[in-house]
């Protein structure tokens, strides 16, 4: 039996890798899921069930096993059916908290493990006890527990900051505190490697508790808005604690699964920040999403925008020959994705050719747009990608902009002052006309003017997204 477990945890990591390649396509992610959430429970179940140690003990505690499950399985269940789409980052926040303070743990546990063998040996003398344990496996668990708790912490505070629980806390010198921090982390972690004090558990729970100081003093004054980016950050810091958590166990499956998050997540932060055209560095000590600074070039003084009725906006999409809908946040506020499809529908039963443009940071997580429309039924093959998009825009007779802002600034392209300079955007106002739907002229994500509502091809149509776009639809089929 015992052989059949390195199998299960080879078919278990072969799943992960194809379920994560599976998800980088809206058409194959779901499955893609599935497939790798299958490859875990095999991998979870084999080791309940068919691991045994040297001696040949098996596992045994099946009723914490299995409580543990259940409790788990329920809540993350319930948590899953309950969010909102927009919600999302949040629940994502707390589970990888989860993850990291699992691997902390795991450290914790292993590092009392050593503690206790002291005592059962009978050895009086703890610092030759912790002189002779092995140097790799003490640094694999300091790795795990720093890391974790880090991300632990970090998670929590993102969690609370994500849903308005917690306020930015931004205090002169925060950065070299933060460092100070770091530096007595490490240098308490060396002394435990290097000197190993017969006094170890002492330095070991202050690294404990400065990790988790260091985890909250990191991600508090980040600003609100650049949470994704940290969480997909703090995501990779809790996949290589994990692998940590694989190595002291030697469990390949743990150790596979711990990599392929840290890989991916480290991934993801980089291809997040190079949407938005930032440096990590910048997201981690910038400034992003607070109150642009006075005078700064974005501001559009005393510009002047016209509004459109619906029913000039539903004649002037009836009668154009192709309509790009480009999907934004406030789509995903409004829950506005399904009647955004009867409108679809709509336009192209009266011979219009209706496709959406999505930016790669539309919304607030990745694929954001992709999922919310996905929901709604809209077929991928409907969905072009930024620069598919920008080549198309020269022959649009009518964009409607619903709910997005800052992925259509024209600041990006032309204002070098602009916080968001740099960053690609989606191209819109080369189409012959723009219709932006949102409900005021507040400015988005980056807290800056959009330089687009004021130009003469623009038009606004004000309204909570779901409204406009039903009372639309009612207006167009009515002509
Ligand atoms: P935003 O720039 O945030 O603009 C969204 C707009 O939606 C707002 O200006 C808001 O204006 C409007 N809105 C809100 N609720 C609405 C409703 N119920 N009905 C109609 N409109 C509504 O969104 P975007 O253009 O999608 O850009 C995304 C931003 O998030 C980018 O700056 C991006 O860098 C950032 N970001 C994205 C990600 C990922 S991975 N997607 C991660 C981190 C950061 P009103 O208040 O006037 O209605």
């Amino acid at each position: 039996m015992q052989n059949i477990l390195p199998l299960i945890y080879l078919i278990a990591s072969v799943t992960f890798i194809l379920g994560l390649k599976m998800l980088s396509s809206p058409a194959t992610a779901r499955r893609g899921n599935l497939i790798a959430a299958g490859g875990m429970s095999i991998a979870i179940l084999g080791t309940i069930f068919l691991y045994t140690d040297e001696n040949g003990n098996t596992l045994h505690n099946h009723l914490w096993i299995f409580g543990g499950l259940l409790i788990g399985g329920v809540v993350g269940t319930l948590a899953a059916k309950k969010v909102k789409m927009t919600s999302m980052p949040e629940m994502v926040s707390i589970f990888n908290g989860m993850g990291g303070a699992c691997a902390a743990l795991i450290s914790i546990i292993e590092f009392n493990e050593i503690h206790r063998n002291i005592h059962i040996s009978g050895t009086m003398d703890p610092a030759a006890f912790f002189a002779s344990t092995d140097g790799t496996h003490l640094l694999i668990i300091l790795l795990g527990l720093i890391i974790g708790s880090v991300s632990f912490a970090g998670s929590i505070i993102a969690w609370g900051k994500l849903n308005g629980r917690l306020k930015d806390i931004v205090f002169k010198g925060q950065h070299v505190v933060n460092i100070l921090v770091l530096i007595l982390i490490v240098s308490l972690s060396a002394h435990i490697l290097i000197a190993r004090p017969a006094d170890t558990p002492l330095y070991f729970y202050s690294v404990v508790v400065l990790s988790l100081v260091y985890g909250i003093l990191f991600v508090w004054p980040i600003g609100g808005a650049d949470m994704p980016v940290v969480i997909s950050l703090l995501n990779s810091f809790t996949g290589v604690a994990a692998a940590c958590g694989g190595f002291l166990y030697d469990n390949k499956v743990m150790l596979t699964g711990g990599i392929l998050v840290g890989a991916a997540g480290t991934l993801l932060t980089i291809l997040m920040c190079k949407a938005m055209n930032r440096s990590l560095q910048n997201v981690l000590i910038g400034s992003f999403g607070k109150k642009p600074a006075e005078g700064s070039g974005t501001q559009v003084a005393g510009g002047s925008y016209k509004e459109i009725s619906v029913s000039d906006a539903a004649m002037v999409m009836t009668y154009a020959n192709k309509v790009m809908i480009v999907p934004g946040y406030g789509l995903a506020v409004a829950q506005a994705q399904h009647v955004c499809h009867d409108l679809e529908k709509l336009l192209e039963s009266k011979g219009v050719d209706v496709r959406y443009a999505i930016h790669p940071v539309a919304g607030r997580m990745p694929g954001h747009m992709n999922v919310l429309l996905a929901e709604a039924d809209v077929s991928y093959d409907k969905l072009l990608e930024m620069e598919a998009a920008n080549d198309e825009f020269r022959t649009v007779d009518v964009v409607l902009v619903l709910g997005a802002n800052d992925v259509v600034n024209p600041a990006a392209k032309s204002d070098p002052s602009s916080p968001i300079y740099g960053m690609p955007i989606l191209e819109v106002e080369e189409a012959k006309s723009v219709i932006v739907n949102k409900r005021s002229m507040k400015p988005g994500y980056a807290g800056i003017e959009n330089q687009l509502f004021f130009q003469p091809k623009t038009s606004m149509l004000f309204g909570d997204a779901k409204k406009a776009l039903q009372d639309l639809v009612t207006e167009i089929k009515s002509l």
